[in-house]
């Protein structure tokens, strides 16, 4: 592991483009460095075996191409960490295991399974709990004059979202957010042999839980995902163990720290700008188009990858099977091609929802409903509640590339007492 890191930056530092997004500084702001690679041109190769694209027309193309999918057991990291599960013993990895992480008929088949809890309808009757708990953390936050917008908000309100939609009782959830965290900091690869073990060892308690939450529901169903899953079949067969807790976990990873990074990034855009603030103010309506430019603007997942599946010509370069394509989702909605003044932070600007922070095609994010009705109540309640709001304090952020947000961004309400 670590020689393969030395590995990278000796390549980085002759300028190779997958390595240099591989060991990019992770607190750093990597716009300038995309832009760099865009000078490159739309499709650059890595001599890492793969390439690179900041372009959004191909990065929209290949993501719902039929000739590209993901490499199963290690889709999404640039390093393989060998955590997929492979025994009977083997922990079940959210990210590698999961429907994330297969083609179809596979991915079909099981991503079918969870669709009907993210559909319009199912989604506007969770709104009005969602608002809930939006006003809840923000009534608790209101009795100080300062406090955490990370910690002691955003990331309160998707694990609660996701907890209660897994029905994950209320003692647990911090201890499941941690488990989430972990989790979600594993996609950059490990750093080191330390955090390879933290993630086995993370990765089994939470298979752990999810046998017991697993048994309490086949005893006592609820309204929730899980016990829907414990009584789905495969055809005539019970879905088998690895596909439920696979699927039930990959919920809690991919729908926790990607919300809690859009409602920080977008807190931040909102703390530098004053009239976008006004406007959200004064007129409620505008958090959708917030949102939509937070996702453009400082998009939380910053990028993906995907394999080819047969030889392809693409922009007259021939990718053969297996080949891998490293797409830049983040630069892909700086395109300057497609957004004018990409790095203006604008709500009003007409095309934001054309970005692809959510990705597109099959593996399009099922929780983006969820993810935005999310964000504008916490972002529209925030400054409803707190117009006043200041930063008050040094902006923490999160040591990943992939993931890109605040891990901490002290505030001071503003509110005289
Ligand atoms: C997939 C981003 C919130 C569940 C994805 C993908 C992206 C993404 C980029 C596709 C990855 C790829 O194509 O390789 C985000 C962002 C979010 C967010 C930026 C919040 C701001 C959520 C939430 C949930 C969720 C709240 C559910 C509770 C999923 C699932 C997939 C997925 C299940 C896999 C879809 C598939 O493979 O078919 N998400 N996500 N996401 N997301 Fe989200």
């Amino acid at each position: 592991l670590l020689a393969g890191r030395g590995f990278m930056w000796l390549h980085a530092r002759r300028g190779d483009p997958l390595a240099q997004v591989a060991t990019l500084p992770a607190e750093r702001d990597p716009y300038p460095f995309y832009e760099r690679l865009r000078a490159r041109g739309d499709l650059v190769r890595s001599r890492l075996g793969m390439h690179v694209t900041t372009s959004h027309r191909l990065c929209d193309a290949l993501l719902r191409d039929q000739r590209f999918g993901v490499l199963p057991g290690s889709a999404h990291s640039l390093v393989d960490l060998g955590l997929s599960s492979t025994g009977p013993d083997t922990p079940v990895n959210p990210i590698d295991d999961s429907f994330l992480s297969l083609n179809p008929p596979e991915h079909t088949r099981l991503r079918r399974l969870v669709a009907p809890w993210f559909t319009p309808r199912a989604l506007r009757e969770r709104t009005p709990s969602i608002n809930a708990v939006v006003k809840e953390f923000l009534d608790e936050v209101a009795e100080r004059d300062g406090f955490d917008l990370v910690t002691d908000f955003a990331v309160r309100v998707p694990i609660r979202v996701i907890a209660e939609l897994l029905g994950v009782p209320e003692r647990e959830h911090a201890r499941f957010a941690r488990w989430g965290a972990t989790l979600a900091g594993s996609l950059d690869g490990a750093r080191d042999l330390a955090q390879l073990r933290e993630t086995r060892r993370v990765l089994g308690e939470l298979n752990a839980f999810f046998t017991d939450l697993v048994a309490h529901r086949r005893k006592h169903p609820g309204q929730d995902v899980v016990s829907e899953l414990v009584n789905a079949h495969d055809g005539d067969v019970p879905l088998a163990r690895k596909d439920l807790f696979a699927t039930t976990q990959l919920l809690l990873v991919a729908g926790f720290e990607t919300t809690v990074n859009l409602i920080g990034n977008g807190a931040l855009a909102l703390l530098a700008d004053a009239d976008a603030r006004r406007r959200l103010v004064e007129d409620p309506s505008t958090a959708e188009d917030v949102v939509e430019e937070v996702l453009r603007y400082d998009t939380p997942v910053q990028y993906t990858a995907r394999f080819a599946l047969e030889t392809v010509e693409l922009d007259d370069v021939v990718l053969r099977k297996d080949d891998g394509v490293l797409l830049l989702l983040a630069a892909a909605n700086h395109d300057p091609s497609v957004f004018a003044e990409p790095n203006r932070f604008d709500p009003t600007r007409a095309n934001n929802r054309e970005h692809l922070a959510f990705s597109a095609g099959i593996h399009y994010c099922l929780g983006a409903g969820l993810a935005r009705i999310e964000a504008a109540a916490a972002l529209g309640g925030l400054f409803r509640r707190f117009p006043g709001l200041s930063v008050a304090g040094p902006v923490r952020r999160r040591p990943s590339r992939v993931i890109r947000g605040a891990i901490s961004l002290p505030v001071s309400t503003g509110v005289e007492r």
